[in-house]
């Protein structure tokens, strides 16, 4: 059973080392491995504003480049009173590593919603796309 809650809480604690002179827009996220284990990550932006990278990509590439592949949640966390939810690129990058991985979403007060990536972001191209027989 994945505990939510903690989840949560690991993500809005990441969230106080964001890097974020150009938006003020804090995001924290904790992404946590088939082994129970929580990597977690903050947005850090650059004043070449397209080599921002999110909260969620940071967590789950420090997940990743430490040798973990499976997944069983990810919680993000905002200062918003609606709670965000992970941008297309961040979906994408999140389904190449299994499309049941929840995604629990956080508002500031720590109300949270819960779907999966495949939820997220349905009719995804996906690793397996590139071991289909191609015809020409
Ligand atoms: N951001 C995230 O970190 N995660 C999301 O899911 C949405 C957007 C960041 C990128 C940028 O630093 C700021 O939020 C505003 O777009």
């Amino acid at each position: 059973m994945v505990d939510y809650r903690k989840l949560v809480a690991e993500a809005a604690k990441a969230k106080e080392n964001a890097y974020v002179p150009y938006s003020q827009f804090r995001v924290g996220a904790a992404i946590l491995t088939d082994k129970g284990q929580i990597f977690t990550g903050c947005n850090i932006e650059n004043s070449s504003f397209g080599l921002t990278i999110c909260a969620e990509r940071t967590a789950l590439f420090k997940a990743v480049s430490a040798g973990h592949r499976k997944f069983q949640a990810l919680a993000v966390s905002t200062d918003t009173e609606e709670i965000t939810s992970p941008c297309g690129a961040c979906r994408q990058v999140l389904i190449e590593f299994g499309e049941d991985i929840e995604i629990i979403m956080a508002n500031v007060y720590g109300d949270y919603q819960v779907f999966t990536v495949g939820e997220l972001l349905p009719l995804a191209f996906k690793p397996e796309k590139l071991k289909e027989e191609r015809l020409t």
